[in-house]
């Protein structure tokens, strides 16, 4: 065991993508631990686009400050137990930080989850399947999606994390389902390997005609990850009555410019829709319900899943940076 902490600290709000310098490594000693906590060793580190807006302004949660451990979620290994869930071994999931070691209180307002031990299943499904993307998927479908047989769904950011499980919850419940996604290598996964009826790259130029030739009877459902442009072409080819689930507008994560979040809401009334937003965390009391039909559905083959592992915790903050180039497919993690 290493006898420093190594940590990644805030020191200046981004301005754009993560310059060198926004984020900080220093050291510091390993805490120890009193009654009531434990010492975990962070093994993976989650990358997530609200990270972003963590480091940047108050959100759902308040902006990371200045001369603080970046906030992150990540897998850990219990290595030293005065807490009264978790034993020396364990591996947990939850707001570790962007560190090599994290302190486990039992009041903690972020409580942490044992990761159960499946054979033949790596830990790090986790932190994407079966863990926060996957469950965000989960409850933005099955919650306020409501998927029906024979419906078209399309989804964007389709071969990130959240999207690729929203789209193969929409195959399991009989849609048609079409991503969008930002590269030739991503609409090939997504139909060739995840069962997607169609992908449309968006970086082609003709792929608004493509993306309606792909959804020859319009759009009943949009599972909206991006925002902008994206957002708006879809909303164009929306059917009456459509439902729209504001998952995440990604697009928008690197500017100041609040107007890129928005779209042509004119729309709404002229195709009555219903657009809901929501946050995954508002379901935390069913995690392990939703959990357990996640992991149902990947032992059956209905779901599959992929990650990007970026090696090093040095290499964290430009792995942040990958997720607004498109540089992942599925899940992106960073292993320390
Ligand atoms: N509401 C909630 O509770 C909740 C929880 C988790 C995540 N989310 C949201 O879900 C979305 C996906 O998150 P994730 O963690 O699963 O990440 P992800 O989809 O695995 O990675 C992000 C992907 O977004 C695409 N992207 C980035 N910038 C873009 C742009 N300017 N235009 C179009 N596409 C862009 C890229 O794919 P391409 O190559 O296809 O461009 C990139 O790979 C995000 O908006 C996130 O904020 C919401």
């Amino acid at each position: 065991m290493s006898t420093t902490n190594r940590q990644w600290i805030l020191r200046s709000r981004p301005k754009g993508l993560l310059a060198p310098g926004d984020l900080q490594l220093t050291e510091s000693p390993i805490p120890t631990i009193g009654d009531g906590q434990a010492l975990a060793r962070v093994l993976y580190l989650s990358m997530d686009p609200t990270m972003r807006g963590w480091m940047a302004r108050d959100t759902y949660l308040p902006a990371v400050a200045i001369g603080e451990v970046m906030r992150g979620g990540g897998l850990a290994e219990v290595v030293e137990s005065r807490h009264p869930q978790f034993k020396k071994g364990d591996k947990i999931v939850g707001l570790t930080g962007m560190q090599d070691y994290v302190v486990i209180d039992a009041q903690s307002k972020f409580p942490f989850q044992k990761a159960p031990n499946i054979p033949f299943v790596s830990d790090t499904v986790f932190l994407g399947v079966l863990g926060m993307t996957g469950l965000t998927a989960y409850f933005g479908m099955m919650e306020v999606a409501k998927p029906q047989k024979g419906e078209t769904l399309v989804v964007s950011a389709a071969a990130g994390a959240t999207g690729s499980v929203a789209g193969q919850i929409g195959k399991i419940h009989g849609c048609r389902v079409v991503g969008i996604v930002g590269s030739d290598e991503k609409c090939a996964w997504l139909t060739c390997e995840l069962g997607f009826d169609a992908a449309v790259n968006y970086k082609h130029p003709d792929w608004k005609e493509k993306l309606v030739a792909a959804t020859p009877k319009g759009i009943d459902i949009n599972y909206e990850n991006v925002g902008g442009e994206v957002m708006q072409t879809v909303l164009n080819r929306m059917n009456l009555y459509g439902r729209v689930v504001v998952c995440g507008l990604i697009s928008a994560y690197n500017s100041e410019d609040v107007r890129l979040m928005s779209a042509n809401l004119g729309l709404a009334i002229i195709k009555r829709l219903k657009i809901q937003g929501f946050l995954v965390i508002d379901y935390a009391s069913r995690f392990t319900d939703a959990a357990m039909e996640l992991g149902k559905w990947k032992m059956m083959g209905m779901l599959k899943d992929r990650q990007t592992v970026v090696e090093g915790f040095e290499k964290a903050p430009e792995a942040i940076n990958m997720l607004f180039n498109g540089e992942n497919i599925g899940k992106l993690i960073v292993k320390i």
